[in-house]
């Protein structure tokens, strides 16, 4: 039986005036474009690309990149802003493998950012994710590390409290991935009731296919 979802629908067209959102999809942009050498060549997928803040940030850097969510609200709110700023080389996919709606393409590198905590199956989102790849493609993904809870405050549709790096690389590794490398891509500092000001530590793995 299928576990139940979050509701990104009810929140796509108001998902960019939150700034905590906004900070952390441009600093995981900033740590992909440190972590991972950019090519005009490339072909990239942004998998859970929401209203496409990292697609949009990324695009100047490579050939392509196409926007994929199985959120059809974070899809349209994305293609409005490609109607508006016209940069000419993104697109957009609605998608949804765990429905069997799979992303099509060939890419050089598949980037994603808070996206893994709403998946249930990881090491079939890496299996998804290696079909997606040309050969040496690489992936580039960002989420929390290891929490409590206390960072969404509601967990629906939150499948993972975070994750263990370690345990990600060996997952990683399962799914014939290699040069699997981490580091710490933001951190994010939240106000939470009766503890006072925490910070979550967000990761950014990168890892190539074998
Ligand atoms: C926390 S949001 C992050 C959005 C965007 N990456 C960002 O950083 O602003 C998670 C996104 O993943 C999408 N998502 C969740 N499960 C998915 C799945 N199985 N396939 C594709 N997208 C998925 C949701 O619709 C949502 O847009």
């Amino acid at each position: 039986m299928e576990q139940i979802r979050r509701d990104f629908e009810a929140v796509a067209s108001r998902w960019d005036s939150n700034p905590t959102r906004v900070k952390i999809a441009r600093e995981v942009g900033d740590a992909i474009l440190r972590e991972v050498k950019m090519t005009p060549q490339m072909d990239v997928l942004d998998y859970g690309c929401g209203t496409g803040l990292l697609a949009m940030q990324l695009q100047p850097h490579v050939h392509s990149v196409c926007g994929a969510d199985s959120s059809p609200a974070m899809v349209a709110v994305l293609q409005d802003k490609i109607a508006t700023l016209k940069p000419g080389n993104v697109s957009t996919q609605l998608v949804d493998f765990e429905r069997g709606a799979h992303a099509s393409g060939s890419y050089d590198l598949i980037v994603s950012s808070m996206v893994t905590h709403h998946v249930p199956d990881t090491a079939a989102l890496f299996k998804e994710w290696k079909r997606l790849l040309k050969p040496h493609g690489q992936i580039a993904f960002a989420d929390l590390d290891t929490e409590d809870g206390a960072f969404h405050g509601d967990n629906t549709g939150v499948f993972h409290l975070g994750f263990d790096r370690a345990e990600l690389r060996k997952l990683l590794l399962a799914a014939g991935f290699a040069e699997v490398r981490d580091s710490t891509a933001t951190s994010v500092s939240k106000e939470i009731e009766g503890q006072g000001a925490r910070e979550f530590p967000i990761f950014l793995i990168v890892a190539t296919k074998m």
